[in-house]
C-alpha cells in the first residue's frame, strides 16, 4: 500500500532565533526559476556574477570568492580539510560552541590541535591571541567571528596582522555575522572565510559562499590533484599531501568555478540562484545600511528586554548586533515560555547550549525579521508569555517602539522631549 502524507504546508512562523530565520520572498522567487545546465553560458555567467557578489560581501579582491554546496559548516570543512595536512599545528582560540565545532574538524583533518578557551560571553584581547601563538607556532589560526551560542563577536582587525607576524595562515567562521557587521576580509588581512545563507543573508541552510586568498591557494596548489577521468592529459599534481576530502577539495572545487570549468559535483542550481539574489539583495540595500539596521534592531531589542525586568547575557560591548542573549528570570521555565511562544504566537526564539542551556534565551535579530515589525512583535508576545508564567514584565515593547520612532525621526522625537 503506498503511504501519502498531506501535502506540504508548513504553519507560518517568525523565526527570532539565532538563525535559520524567514527566508526573503525574493530569495523563495529566484530558486524557484528553471533549471540549466551546468555548462550553459547563462549559468556560467551567474557563477561568475556569484563570485563577483561575494567579492563585494566579503569586502575583499580575492579571485576565490565562491560557493561551497552544503550547510555552512560545508564551507567550514572545505577550508579546513584543504590548508591542514596531517600533523600541521592548528590553534583555535575558543569562546563558544563552535569554537569546539572547528577544533573538532581540524582534529579529523589530522591536524594537532590546540584549543585556549574563554569563558563564554566573553572574547580574546589580540594580546591573549599574540601569546598563544608565540607560546603554540601553529600554522594555522582558527577563530569564529560571531559565535551565535554565546553571541559574542571576535573582534578580528588586528588578528590578520599578528598572524602575518608570526607567517600563521588566519581562517575565520563568518557564518552568523555575515551580512549583519562588518567582515573586512582584505583590511584585516584574514586569508580565508566561510559562512552560510541562513542568517543575516536571509536565505535558506544549504550553500556556503567562501574566500580564498593567494596564501591560501598557494597551500592548496601544493596539494593539487584531479580525479580520474577528468584529469586534463598532461597533468601533474601538486607535491603536497593529497587533500583527504573529494566532495570539499578546493583545488577541483576552484578549476570548477575557473574558466577551465573542469566538472567536479553538479553545482547545486537553486541554491546558486538563492544565494546569487540572497547577496544581491544585502548589496542592493547598501553594506553599511543594513549594518545599521541590524544595530538598531539590537539596541531596540536590549532595551526592550531590558525594560521588561530582564538581564542581558555577556559582554555588551562585543555581543552581535544580530543575536542577543538574555538570562530565563529565576523561577521561570525556559521551555514552557519558548512553546507558548511558539504554540500561541507562531514566533520561534532560541534555546542555547552547554554551560548556557536551560540559563539564557537566544533572540535573533536576522537577516529578514531584523524589522521593527518583528522586533516589536516578539517583544509584546514575550511579555504575555512572561506575565503568564508568573514574572511581572515590565512594557519592553514601548521602549523598543521609542528606539524606532527615535531613529525614524530623531529631530521630532527630541521636540517632544
Ligand atoms: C558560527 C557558526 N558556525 C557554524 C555553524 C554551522 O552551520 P550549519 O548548521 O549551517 O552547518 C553555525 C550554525 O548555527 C554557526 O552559528
Amino acid at each position: 500500500m503506498t503511504t501519502l502524507f498531506s501535502e506540504l504546508n508548513p504553519p507560518p512562523r517568525l523565526l527570532m532565533g539565532p538563525g535559520p530565520v524567514g527566508v526573503d520572498p525574493r530569495v523563495l522567487r529566484a530558486m524557484s526559476m528553471p533549471m540549466l545546465g551546468q555548462f550553459d553560458p547563462a549559468f556560467t555567467a551567474y557563477m561568475n556574477e556569484m563570485m563577483e557578489l561575494l567579492r563585494q560581501l566579503y569586502r575583499t579582491r580575492n579571485k576565490w570568492s565562491l560557493l561551497v554546496d552544503g550547510t555552512a559548516r560545508a564551507g567550514v570543512e572545505a577550508i579546513l580539510v584543504s590548508i591542514i595536512s596531517p600533523g600541521d599545528k592548528v590553534l583555535v582560540p575558543s569562546f563558544g560552541r563552535f569554537g569546539f565545532l572547528l577544533a573538532e574538524i581540524a582534529k579529523r583533518c589530522g591536524g594537532e590541535v590546540v584549543t585556549i578557551e574563554r569563558e563564554w560571553g566573553t572574547v580574546f584581547t589580540p594580546e591573549e591571541i599574540e601569546a598563544a601563538i608565540r607560546q603554540h607556532q601553529p600554522r594555522v589560526l582558527a577563530v569564529v567571528h560571531g559565535d551565535t551560542s554565546t553571541t559574542m563577536a571576535q573582534p578580528l582587525d588586528r588578528i590578520g596582522a599578528i598572524c602575518r607576524k608570526y607567517d600563521v595562515l588566519l581562517y575565520t567562521d563568518a557564518t552568523a555575522s555575515l551580512g549583519g557587521m562588518d567582515v573586512a576580509i582584505d583590511a584585516w588581512q584574514v586569508d580565508a572565510a566561510s559562512s552560510g545563507l541562513q542568517k543575516c543573508l536571509s536565505g535558506p541552510p544549504g550553500s556556503s559562499p567562501i574566500t580564498l586568498n593567494d596564501r591560501i591557494v598557494d597551500v592548496v596548489k601544493r596539494r593539487r590533484h584531479v580525479e580520474a577521468g577528468i584529469r586534463p592529459a598532461n597533468f601533474v599534481d601538486g607535491d603536497g599531501p593529497v587533500i583527504q576530502s573529494n566532495y570539499f577539495d578546493l583545488g577541483m572545487l576552484m578549476d570548477y568555478w575557473s574558466e577551465m570549468r573542469l566538472n567536479h559535483h553538479t553545482e547545486a542550481t537553486s541554491m546558486l540562484y538563492a544565494a546569487r539574489e540572497a547577496v544581491r539583495i544585502v548589496l542592493a540595500e547598501g553594506l553599511d545600511e543594513c549594518f545599521a539596521r541590524h544595530r538598531l534592531a539590537s539596541e531596540a531589542m536590549t532595551g526592550g528586554l531590558t525594560e521588561m525586568g530582564l538581564k542581558l547575557f555577556g559582554d555588551q560591548a562585543n555581543k552581535m548586533p544580530n543575536v542577543t542573549g538574555v538570562y530565563i528570570p529565576d523561577g521561570v521555565n525556559g521551555d514552557a515560555v519558548r512553546g507558548m511562544m511558539l504554540n500561541d504566537f507562531g514566533i520561534e526564539i532560541g534555546t542555547s547550549f552547554g554551560p548556557l542551556h536551560g540559563k539564557i534565551w537566544r533572540i535573533g535579530t536576522m537577516g529578514y525579521v531584523c524589522r521593527k515589525e518583528s522586533v516589536l512583535t516578539c517583544l509584546a508576545a514575550l511579555e504575555v508569555c512572561l506575565r503568564q508564567a508568573g514574572f511581572r514584565a515590565g512594557s519592553g515593547t514601548d521602549a523598543a517602539l521609542a528606539v524606532y520612532r527615535a531613529a525614524e525621526s530623531p529631530a521630532q522625537t527630541a521636540k517632544a522631549s
